[in-house]
């Protein structure tokens, strides 16, 4: 390490996102890496710390821990964390995590050259006030309103990056999962709309690094980029998939009905529902014109995965 290299600090450097960001960081000469976690010691720190990354506690939760975290700091990957709390109390929770961070990044102007925020869109503006239980959506929306209105002196060092719909989702929410039915096929779920928008689907394991490098490398700010590796239907996906793994598979409509009996509580359901109509009527950022797709804003495109090779790799045994 070089004293003259440039520090970027990772919030949720052990999780997804934040660890996708630290990993490809760890391979650009010129940076040293600090990546926050609430334990340092914990067994997920161990590749990082091995990678260089220097592992630093601090808690979204806690502003003064993040103003000692930001020191020095000549860029900032930003994520917050939603929960798996009732959504009300959950995006309460992230727009108080997320306003820690911009309290706490507008402290270090002095170093800081750019603060990156994963973040979605603002669905109940977008909707026109139609959807009103996105709140995953719409808490990451609020703080980062509230970034542009209060803290002018920093917007103009941040730049956003919306990320899409994780491929992986299926494994983190079973009742995503593709089910196998009787003849062997297996059914997918969807909006059910022949004329959904389509779906942008993001690896960030991988994906993420590249999203926040180019971002960070960009000579302007205030950009907003849709995070994804491949724009596409579901169908479209579901065909790759079936294709890849050599199985017949189709769509069917998201049922309520069905993960109702099946125990998912009210508040997921409306969720989960108004998610799935936001995106499939209006898009996952909302048809907001601002929005950019990686290939405009320099993103390493072959960097970023393909649908066919992931789901190559993916283990589906637990459900094939
Ligand atoms: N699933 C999707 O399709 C999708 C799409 C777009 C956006 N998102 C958003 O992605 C976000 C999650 O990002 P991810 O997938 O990277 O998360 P993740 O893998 O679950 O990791 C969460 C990270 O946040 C850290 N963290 C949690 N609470 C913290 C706290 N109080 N203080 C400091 N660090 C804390 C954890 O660190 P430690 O535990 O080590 O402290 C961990 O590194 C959510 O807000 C979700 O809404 C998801």
């Amino acid at each position: 390490m070089a004293p003259a290299d440039k520090l970027i600090v990772v919030l949720g450097a052990t999780g997804i996102q934040g660890g996708s960001v630290a990993r490809l960081y760890a391979t650009l000469p010129g940076w040293r890496i600090r990546g926050i976690t609430r334990d340092p010691t914990k067994a997920s720190c161990a590749p990082l710390h091995e990678a260089g990354v220097e592992l630093v506690a601090a808690d979204l939760d806690d502003v003064a821990s993040l103003d000692r975290a930001f020191e020095g700091a000549n860029a900032i990957f930003a994520v917050t964390e939603q929960g798996r709390k009732p959504n009300e109390i959950a995006m309460d929770l992230e727009i108080q995590q997320g306003k820690n961070i911009i309290h706490a990044a507008a402290k270090h102007l002095h170093t800081l050259d750019r603060l990156i925020v994963s973040t979605l869109s603002d669905s109940e503006k977008w909707s026109g006030g139609q959807i009103k239980w996105n709140l995953h959506f719409d808490g990451k929306a609020k703080y980062t309103q509230y970034l542009k209105d209060k803290f002018p002196d920093l917007a103009k060092k941040t730049s956003y990056v919306q990320m899409g719909s994780y491929l992986s989702n299926w494994r983190a929410f079973p009742f995503l999962a593709p089910a196998k039915q009787a003849d062997g096929s297996f059914v997918h779920v969807s909006s059910g709309s022949p004329n959904a928008k389509l779906t942008p689907y993001v690896d960030p394991p991988n994906d993420t690094g590249y999203f926040v490098k180019a971002l960070v490398e960009h000579q302007d700010a205030g950009l907003t980029m849709l995070g994804f590796c491949e724009l596409i239907s579901t169908a479209e996906y579901v065909a790759i998939w079936s294709k890849t793994l050599g199985v017949k598979a189709r769509t069917e409509p998201l049922n309520m009905e069905v993960l109702k009996s099946a125990g998912l509580p009210e508040f997921l359901l409306q969720e989960l529902g108004e998610t799935s109509a936001y995106s499939s009527t209006w898009g996952w950022d909302g048809g907001d014109p601002e929005v950019k797709h990686p290939k405009e804003l320099g993103v390493e495109i072959k960097k970023l995965t393909k649908v066919a090779e992931w789901v190559k790799k993916e283990d589906w045994s637990a459900i094939l």
